[in-house]
This record gives structure tokens, C-alpha cells and sequence, in this order.
């Protein structure tokens, strides 16, 4: 992010410079810099856009939220669950009510624990004022039953959705995707939690008992207003809401409490736009073991991960292991308190991280694939187009046949100011990355992703199937970029 705000303030001083000094004789950066009509009020907000917004640190007074697990409906053979979206209040800061909407209560969601083999029914209910839609993020499931911009319920609606759950354990989320409304539903409070579990999951070894050393992690930056209200106009940023207060599961200034023992966070970038880089203020490494989509094939040991928005990872800190325990807190890359560990004395399970976790395998055939589709993600503010074009409901860019691996060459074109990063996603799939710039991807994105962040100038390879039919987005997951139309349709056939 550093990188990207320093190359935009070189261009930008570069571009005023030559400006000032060299009114008549123009050269060709300036002309085509003119060309683009970039006026001082567009590179101002750009400038500005980046993380610079640094969040206040957590003082750790409240206990971190973990959201309840959604019971079934009944305990019959068939598995079904309701997930209602609607209006609340919250307390979030002491003694005050905010307005907030949530899924099944009024602020965030519950989550929803699938395993794999389920067939699941899910009867969906808005009781908003607007409409809304139901979006499975990461699960592979049919189109119609994915919850995109054309599956729309009204106020008071209400819809059953089924599907067989045939994926590998993994951390998904889900969260509503209504035709250029969907950054405001999440900022004030749509989002749940999937858990899919399979074989391979409970017999790995690793820390599995919710909310005591399996903890779910939801990351969102807000801004509150002077009567702590959510007011999503005011903060609203085209190139991407951020704000300077954090939320973890809706928590205000949390910390977590743990054992002496190896613990699992479920780590999700919940925001409409900011980027972290979380670290342990120790300096200690932890490890990797999951991506997006599935296990990793052994774990990675890391001092510090980076995830733009909607991208998860699964880490496990040792904290049975680690030197200092005082003042032992998760950081962002700006040193910001993200959330304070109480570690106590008492010592819990010994488990070992298994050697070897997953399956997870790019075969030959796949990396000589040839490029199939190309995208360009290009653009700022309102003007975020891919392939030059913006979204239009009436227009599918893409068809694939079911169950056909087709390569994507996915590329950032940089901008005068030097661009910025965009998180790709893609709706219905999991997909694998076969190359960055060429080199294969680092240890821990080698395993299943359906996001994936792309730097300016870079070209990410990724071999991407869909195990079923349907229209399907793929987008910009930077809220603000997807609702300002960079987002596209596919065609599964
Ligand atoms: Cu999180 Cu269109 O998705
Ligand atoms: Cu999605
Ligand atoms: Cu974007």
C-alpha cells in the first residue's frame, strides 16, 4: 500500500511539477496525463484514497464478540436454516444505540456451519425498507442459487434456496449484493459467517472448538459520526469507504482472552475497502493453514499477512510458545493496536499442526493451458471499468462450459497517478493461482482462492472451473469499485 501511495505522490508531484515549470512546451507525459482530463479535485481524492486513515488502536475494554452458531430449524433429516436480513439497534459504544441491520438479529450475522455432503435449504427473508439479496461468497453452488444482483427480494420477501454443500472444508462468508447498494448494506451490518467442516477437517488435529481456540476474526473499518450513527454518505469514498474506528465481530476496542495453547483464527477482511497487513507486535511468526478456500498443503510459517478485502486466511498462533506475553497484541503493518491478547495462565490442549494438511495440486496439463479470458481492471473512483466497460445486468461478457478449466489472465493497467490495488473475485468458484507476473505464487497462496488481490501492473494467471451452471459475477471487491459498475457476468453452460 506504501508503494502504491508513494508511486501516486511521484506521478502526482511529477505531473504538477512539469505543469508549473513548462506551460508552452509541453511533452508527452504531460499530453497524455491531459488527455485523460484528470482534474485537481479527482488526484486530490485519489491521493488521499490509500489506507492513510490509521485506526485507532484498541483499548481492549470489551471482550471480543464471537457470533452464535445458527441452530436448524428443526433436527430433521433435512438441514434447513433461516436467515433473515433487518433492521436493528446496537450498542457499540456504552450507553448509545446505533442503527444497524444484520442477518437474524441487528447487527452482523450468525454462523452457519455446513458439512460437506449437506444438502441445506435456506429460507431467506428481507425485512429491510430496500431490497437485498442473499450471497453465498466462496460456496459452489448454482447460479440461481448464488445470491447475485439478479436474485433481488423486495421488502417483505421471501425465498427458499437449496443446495448440496460439495466443497472441501473451508471459511466462507456471506452478505448481500443488490445492484449498486451492496457497499452500503455491508458498511451498516450485513455479513454472517460459513464454516464448511468435511472428514479431512476433523481428523486434521487442529484447534476446532468455537469461540474457546477456534475464533472467527471479521475485520471492518467505520466511521462514526458525532452521535456514533453509521451515516454511509458521509464517510462514502468512491475509491473505497475506509474509516478509523475497527470493528472485529462488531466489537468496539476488543481483546480476546486465550489459553496457553496453540489457537485458530478465522481471519476475514469484513471492510468495504481497506487492506491489512496483520502482524503479531512480538515480532513472533505464526503459521498459515488455510486459504480462501480450503487447507493449505502444510502449513506456512509467516511474520506477517496481507488480505484485501474478502480474502480470508486461517492462522494459528502458539501462544503456549511465545517468549513475551505482556501486551501481546495483533498489529496492522502501521503498528495500529488491532486486538490485544489476554493470555492466561491456564494451559490447554497440545496439538500439533500436521505436516501435511491438504491435497491441493496444479497438474502440468492445467499450467499449459492456454489464456482463455482476459481482464482488465482499470480506473478510479466512478470510473472503474473491466475491459473498458462497466457493469450492465443485460450484458454477459463471458461463457464457460461446466466443469472446464479455463485459464484467466487477470491485469491491473495502472493509471497516471500509478493505480491501485484491486481484489478480483469471482462468483460460484474456487479457483487456483498459476501464476503472478509470470513466477509461481508464494507458499501460501498455493491453495484454493476465490479472491485474489491484484497490484498495479500485475498479471495474475488463474485456472478457473465451475462445477455448475448459471450467470456468476466476478468483480472488484472493493465495494465502492463493484456498485460503481467494475464487475462483470459469466455464463456457465
Ligand atoms: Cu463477496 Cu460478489 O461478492
Ligand atoms: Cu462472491
Ligand atoms: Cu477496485
Amino acid at each position: 500500500m506504501k508503494r502504491i501511495l508513494l508511486l501516486s505522490l511521484i506521478f502526482g508531484i511529477a505531473f504538477l511539477g512539469a505543469c508549473s515549470q513548462n506551460d508552452n512546451k509541453m511533452n508527452d507525459m504531460d499530453q497524455s496525463s491531459m488527455e485523460h482530463e484528470m482534474d485537481d479535485d479527482m488526484m486530490e481524492e485519489h491521493m488521499d484514497h490509500d489506507d492513510e486513515v490509521s485506526l485507532n488502536d484498541s483499548t481492549g475494554k470489551n471482550e471480543l464478540k464471537i457470533p452464535k452458531e445458527l441452530e436448524q430449524d428443526e433436527k430433521s433429516k433435512e438441514i434447513v436454516y433461516t436467515v433473515k436480513a433487518q433492521k436493528g439497534e446496537t450498542e457499540i459504544f456504552d450507553g448509545i444505540q446505533t442503527d444497524t441491520i444484520g442477518y437474524n438479529g441487528a447487527f452482523l450475522g450468525p454462523m452457519l456451519r455446513f458439512d460437506k455432503g449437506d444438502t441445506v435449504k435456506i429460507k431467506t427473508i428481507n425485512e429491510l425498507d430496500e431490497e437485498t439479496t442473499f450471497h453465498w461468497h466462496g460456496l459452489e453452488v448454482a447460479g440461481a442459487a448464488d445470491g447475485g444482483p439478479h436474485s433481488a427480494l423486495q421488502p417483505g420477501e421471501e425465498k427458499v434456496i437449496e443446495f448440496k454443500v460439495d466443497q472441501e472444508a473451508a471459511t466462507l462468508w456471506f452478505h448481500p449484493h443488490p445492484d449498486g447498494q451492496t457497499s452500503e448494506q455491508v458498511y451498516n451490518g450485513l455479513a454472517g459467517l460459513i464454516y464448511i467442516e468435511d472428514e479431512n477437517s476433523k481428523s486434521l488435529g487442529l484447534p476446532n472448538e468455537y469461540g474457546q481456540n477456534d475464533i472467527p476474526l471479521i475485520f471492518q473499518d467505520r466511521t462514526f459520526d458525532d452521535e456514533k450513527q453509521l451515516n454511509y454518505d458521509a464517510a462514502m469514498n468512491d475509491d473505497g469507504t475506509i474509516g478509523d474506528t475497527l470493528l472485529i465481530n462488531g466489537t468496539l476496542n476488543p481483546k480476546l482472552t486465550v489459553k496457553k495453547e496453540k489457537v485458530r483464527l478465522r481471519l476475514l477482511n469484513g471492510s468495504n475497502a481497506r487492506n491489512y497487513t496483520f502482524k503479531l507486535n512480538s515480532g513472533d511468526s505464526f503459521t498459515q493453514v488455510a486459504t480462501d478456500g480450503g487447507f493449505l498443503n502444510e502449513p506456512v510459517t509467516l511474520e506477517e499477512i496481507t488480505l484485501t478485502p474478502s480474502e480470508r486466511a486461517e492462522i494459528v498462533v502458539d501462544f503456549s510458545s511465545l517468549d513475551t506475553l505482556d501486551d501481546l497484541a495483533l498489529i496492522d503493518e502501521e503498528g495500529s493496536i488491532l486486538l490485544p491478547f489476554d493470555v492466561s495462565e491456564q494451559g490447554g490442549k497440545e496439538e500439533e499442526i500436521p505436516e501435511e494438511m491438504n491435497q491441493f495440486t496444479i497438474t502440468e496439463e492445467e499450467k499449459n493451458l492456454p489464456v482463455t479470458k482476459e481482464v482488465e481492471l482499470f480506473g478510479m473512483m466512478d470510473k472503474v471499468t473491466i475491459n473498458g466497460k462497466k457493469f450492465d445486468p443485460e450484458r454477459i461478457d463471458f461463457t464457460q462450459e461446466q466443469g472446464v478449466t479455463e485459464v484467466w489472465e487477470i491485469y491491473n493497467k495502472p493509471d497516471e497517478m500509478g493505480g491501485m490495488i484491486h481484489p478480483f473475485h469471482i462468483h460460484g468458484t474456487q479457483f487456483k493461482i498459476l501464476s503472478r507476473n509470470g513466477k509461481e505464487p508464494s507458499k501460501n497462496e498455493q491453495g484454493w482462492k476465490d479472491t485474489i488481490s491484484v497490484e498495479p501492473d500485475e498479471t495474475v494467471k488463474v485456472a478457473v472451473q465451475f462445477q455448475h451452471k448459471g450467470v456468476y459475477m466476478f468483480h472488484c471487491h472493493i465495494l465502492e469499485h463493484e456498485d460503481n459498475g467494475m464487475m462483470g457476468q459469466i455464463k456457465v453452460e
